[in-house]
């Protein structure tokens, strides 16, 4: 090779090599599939024509199992930066049709290089999981390589936010990765992640189970909750991924952005007057209350398949990200056990760490109660929660639209912890347990010994429930800021929100707290 026209051929030949991937064959199957290719999925989830490559040339150095004839440019990873709606974000897509997307040394340390530049840069990181695990020809040298991404995702956290989409196979130790990280999508079908596979599962444990079943997005986004969000399909998840980064700060040094509203500021929420039914044990639907209160009524859930008695999720007051967390009367009655406690309190140490504010919307009975739950550890899962909300010093907003009873009332973003606008319903009821649950304990005797135990039960429920079943006992106290009616929520919430943005809390100088784990 001598003249400049030679080179430039040749670097054209080795990029189109790289971008070949595994060949046409392999391309060809991961449609069959109903997958996309790496390429195809980072060209829809960035801006057009904003993606960046970086380290197309790379190859792995493997020289066992006959590795040095069969080299192909990238090693199985695209990575990059581009641009999501003008924002900078990094990526890297796992390529299926190069040895399986496995993760050998150089693949690794490509994502390595991804997650520096994202760190230093204070820029999300996207990850696009498609993988047959660690590459088994290159043995420790690629668990090496995992446990170096394992150490940055750690780094970053809380630093920038770290979203990982599963689009194919997330096996073994490779499922610790997106497990750090803040947000995980899987496609439903198409992804699977699991520690052990079936194989393994059967032969130590006996057990028979399929892939789907084992380690399926409907699995993990309904009993394990290890999954944030499933998606139709590949393209259903990147559009996911990019409403998401919409909502959230490039990094923990930013606000979110500002995306301003049609929706008026001081708009009436006519429909929320009704919402609460007369009779306390009535369900009712908590979504309600949020959707009526965000701008247009506009709610990205998170894990709503998982821990249905708490919802959390994103959405915007006056143009500006909120995260809400709302009790959902309509299962379990909104009582907070240990799923929906560790849910929620991870949610509230995200927002804490991007600056994102919290709103709360409380009608919680209190802690459900069972064996199962103590010896499951709601003792320690439940002070998760009570610590997250504890801990945060963003502007902390809360509604309490009907029960705020025992521990939960303290736990759900009350005015002790630290709530900065602490407001309740009419309907709110704010004591240490409901009415007849409280008559039975304190007047047992005096209802047995009555003439007519059932009519004297009667009697003292109505004055229990005159007395306690209210709000104006906690607002006499000032535990909450005020009693608003439902329809003013949102204007009223909006105004404050306004007036808390640039708060300033700081909590004592220390390496790190002990969150009960
Ligand atoms: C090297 C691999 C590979 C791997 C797949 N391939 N997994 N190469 N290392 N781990 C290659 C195959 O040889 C094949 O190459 C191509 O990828 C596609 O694989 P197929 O088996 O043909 O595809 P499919 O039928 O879709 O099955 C996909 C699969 C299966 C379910 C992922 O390949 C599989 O079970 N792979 C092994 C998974 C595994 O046990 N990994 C280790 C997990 S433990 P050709 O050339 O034929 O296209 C782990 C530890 C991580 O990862 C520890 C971190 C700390």
């Amino acid at each position: 090779m001598s003249g400049v026209k030679e080179r430039i051929d040749d670097l054209r030949r080795r990029k189109a090599k790289a971008e070949a991937g595994g060949g046409q064959k392999r391309i060809a199957a991961q449609h069959k599939k109903g997958k996309m290719t790496a390429r195809e999925r980072i060209e829809q989830l960035l801006d057009e024509d904003s993606f960046v490559e970086v380290d197309s040339l790379v190859e792995h150095r493997c020289r066992d199992f006959d590795m040095d004839r069969n080299i192909i440019p990238g090693d199985g990873v695209v990575c990059g930066h581009g641009t999501i709606d003008g924002r900078t974000v990094y990526c890297f897509a796992q390529d299926f049709t190069v040895y399986g997307g496995s993760l050998g040394e150089m693949h690794g340390l490509k994502i390595c290089k991804i997650l520096d530049m994202a760190l230093k840069t204070g820029s999300p990181i996207i990850g696009l999981n498609d993988s047959g695990g660690a590459r088994i020809q290159e043995g420790v040298a690629s668990l090496g390589s995992y446990a170096e991404i394992f150490f940055r995702n750690v780094r970053a956290s809380g630093v920038i936010p770290q979203i990982s989409v599963i689009m194919g196979p997330c096996a073994g130790g490779a499922v610790y990765s997106p497990a750090i990280t803040d947000f995980v999508v899987m496609v439903d079908q198409t992804s699977h992640m699991f520690i052990t596979g079936p194989e393994v599962i059967k032969t130590v444990t006996n057990e028979e189970v399929s892939f789907e079943d084992l380690g399926g997005a409907s699995t993990h986004s309904t009993k394990s909750g290890v999954t944030h969000f499933t998606a139709n399909d590949d393209l259903d998840a990147i559009e996911l991924v990019r409403d998401l980064i919409g909502m959230l700060p490039l990094n923990n040094l930013e606000k979110p952005p500002i995306i301003p509203t049609n929706d008026p500021h001081n708009r009436e929420c006519d429909s929320l007057d009704d919402l609460v039914p007369n009779n306390p044990s009535t369900p009712y639907d908590i979504i309600e209350a949020i959707e009526g209160t965000l701008d247009e009524g506009a709610f990205l859930e998170v894990q709503s398949e998982f821990a249905g008695n708490i919802v959390i999720g994103f959405g915007r007051l006056g143009g500006q990200t909120v995260g809400v967390i709302g009790n959902q009367p309509k299962v379990l009655a909104g009582c907070l056990d240990i799923d929906a406690s560790v849910k929620a309190a991870r949610f509230v140490r995200f927002c804490d760490a991007f600056n994102i504010p919290l709103l709360t919307f409380v009608d919680v009975p209190g802690f459900l109660p069972g064996a199962n739950q103590e010896w499951g550890g709601i003792i320690r899962h439940g002070a998760k929660l009570l610590y997250a909300y504890a801990e945060a010093t963003v502007p902390k907003m809360t509604v309490i639209t009907r029960k705020a009873y025992g521990g939960a009332y303290d736990v759900m973003s009350s005015k002790h912890i630290r709530g900065d606008y602490n407001v309740a319903w009419p309907t709110a009821q704010l004591a240490v347990m409901g009415a007849e649950g409280a008559v039975q304990i304190i007047h047992r005797r005096r209802i047995e010994s009555a003439g007519d135990p059932e009519g004297e039960r009667g009697r003292l429920i109505e004055d229990y429930e005159e007395t306690f079943a209210n709000p104006y006992r906690a607002a006499a106290l000032g535990y909450i800021d005020d009693v608003i009616q439902p329809r003013e929520t949102r204007s009223k919430l909006i105004k404050a929100l306004g007036a808390l943005l640039e708060k300033e809390e700081s909590r004592p100088a220390r390496k790190h707290g002990n969150i009960p784990l």
